[in-house]
């Protein structure tokens, strides 16, 4: 992990970055792209964690955007492999299109296409982390807490990690005295040349000012001298009993010490329960506009929880807490509910005067969730299955909002090679569809199974003549009786 200097930014600080950096420039070179990879994100300014993915772009030579980006992001997904990159994910249907892949270190990459304000908005946070020790261990604590306690994900209505980060600079720029100036600001004060950048995220052409005040070096240090666990107890003490979410934006562009902003003068809409914060950047991009009112709840109160334990055991209590938690391995599902696209963890009748609800997937291990998300938006016959990750808030919201019916689904398959025998032709009896019935057919094939891998060609057959595509309803077809496991049998032998 590097300090941020403006000579290297966009060159990769870490061995991790170096290697994936080469590798992805490596994969486009063979495909003959002309570009280059630019790793932004915490691995370029200071704020990685040991569970922070590394980002990256691939920035090509001539500029490309809608479908044209997307089919060189599709051409590197298909390369990868050759370079050592494992698990590949497809996220197409996002505002801004990423793989996301592991690399051959185990590390999880997520490559976007052209993403020039990415790049700028993390110089910006580098810049701020470089003028102070304390905000890179603020911001690194705020967002540790915040992944602990599954508050991360846009998908489930909470914020991104870099929302908790302008959250935490604008928290620190109020504070008293300020920890920190506001760059922008200087930078406008100081009538610094334009750094304009283009950027397409809105469908249109937008060009949005990026100019800040680089030379950090240049500037006194703050006169507050606060321990970095002091800034984080006065973190969750502004956001829960200070900050006024209902008329002010989280606005590192225009934070002053003594004034607030409010939140129906910017650029991009505002009411007034939802909460604002800003994109130094982009005016459009309201950061919490998809921070659903359970999310800010439960934000609120986890926030007054962490203030509680800092106030009443210091960080020694508020580590302890937060590596007590457990991560649940989940994704959800949009699915059609009158339609019955899946037998999942499912909704029940009562929700189904929704048109579309969540079901729910839970797994044993961070890798099973993986390998089921690779599947994201493939196509089964008429449906694009749409798989997102997320938490147990997820699903305790759906279940406060509608009924489920909690389905064990995957067959429990042991290792054991006595066992297998069994577990295939149990799982053929319990399985509903074409997909369970071959991946215990391979399971059989790879054990050497003959007389289970015929059990398991015959009741193919039985779904596949009852007309039951993967994708249809899974009511029950006719299961595999004694007799058809007798005759199977004897044919074999
Ligand atoms: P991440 O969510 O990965 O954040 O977004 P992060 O800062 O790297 O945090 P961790 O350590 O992985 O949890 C990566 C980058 O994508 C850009 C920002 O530059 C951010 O640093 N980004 C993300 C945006 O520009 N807008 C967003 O809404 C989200
Ligand atoms: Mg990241």
């Amino acid at each position: 992990m590097g300090r941020w200097d403006r000579r290297n930014f966009g060159k990769a600080q870490d061995s991790i970055v170096t290697n994936v950096v080469e590798r992805i420039q490596a994969a486009a070179k063979h495909l003959g792209i002309d570009g280059d990879v630019v790793p932004f994100g915490s691995h370029t300014n200071t704020l990685c964690n040991a569970n922070s993915d590394c980002d990256v772009t691939f920035v090509p030579r001539e500029d490309v955007w809608g479908e044209a980006a997307l089919h060189i992001l599709k051409l590197i997904a298909q390369e990868l492999p050759s370079h050592g990159f494992k698990s590949i994910i497809h996220i197409f249907q996002a505002s801004i299109p990423i793989i996301k892949a592991i690399d051959p270190g185990g590390v999880e990459v997520d490559l976007c296409i052209g993403n020039h304000l990415g790049i700028h908005n993390s110089r910006l946070v580098a810049a701020y982390c470089q003028l102070d020790r304390r905000v890179g261990e603020v911001c690194r604590l705020v967002k540790q807490w915040a992944k602990s306690e599954e508050l991360v994900s846009i998908s489930d209505g909470h914020l991104t990690s870099y929302a908790y980060t302008l959250l935490t600079l604008y928290f620190l720029m109020k504070s008293s005295p300020p920890l920190l100036p506001n760059l922008q600001d200087l930078a406008f004060g100081s009538g610094h040349d334009s750094v304009a950048v283009v950027d397409r995220k809105w469908g249109q052409k937008m060009t949005w000012e990026c100019k800040f005040w680089e030379d950090v070096e240049l500037l006194p240090k703050s006169l507050n001298v606060d321990s970095s666990e002091k800034l984080l107890r006065g973190f969750f003490r502004f956001y829960t009993e200070e900050f006024d979410w209902s008329t002010h934006a989280v606005c590192v562009r225009l934070a002053t010490p003594k004034q607030d902003v409010s939140k129906f003068n910017l650029a991009a809409p505002a009411t007034k329960e939802g909460w604002f914060i800003e994109d130094p950047f982009d005016l459009r991009h309201n950061l919490a506009s998809n921070c659903i009112k359970e999310g800010r709840q439960r934000i609120l109160a986890r926030m007054a929880e962490a203030l509680r334990l800092l106030e009443e055991g210091g960080l020694q209590a508020f580590h302890s807490y937060r590596s007590s938690k457990k991560s649940k391995f989940m994704l959800k599902c949009r699915i059609h509910v009158e339609k019955d696209a899946f037998d999942l963890h499912f909704p029940s009748s009562a929700t189904r005067n929704k048109e579309v609800a969540d079901a729910f997937i839970i797994f044993k291990s961070k890798e099973s969730q993986r390998q089921v998300h690779e599947l994201n938006e493939r196509m089964i016959g008429e449906w694009q299955l749409r798989l997102m990750p997320c938490s147990t808030w997820a699903l305790q919201d759906a279940l406060a909002a509608g009924e489920y019916q909690h389905l064990e689904v995957a067959p429990k398959i042991s290792t054991k090679p006595e066992n297998v025998a069994d577990q295939v032709r149990n799982g053929y009896r319990s399985a509903t569809s074409i997909a369970e019935v071959k991946q215990l057919i391979e399971l059989a094939r790879s054990n050497d199974l003959k007389y289970e891998e015929q059990l398991g060609l015959k009741r193919l057959k039985q779904l596949e003549s009852s007309g039951q595509a993967p994708s249809s309803a899974l009511a029950t077809p006719a299961k595999p009786t004694s007799e058809d496991e007798a005759e199977s049998r004897a044919a074999y032998q």
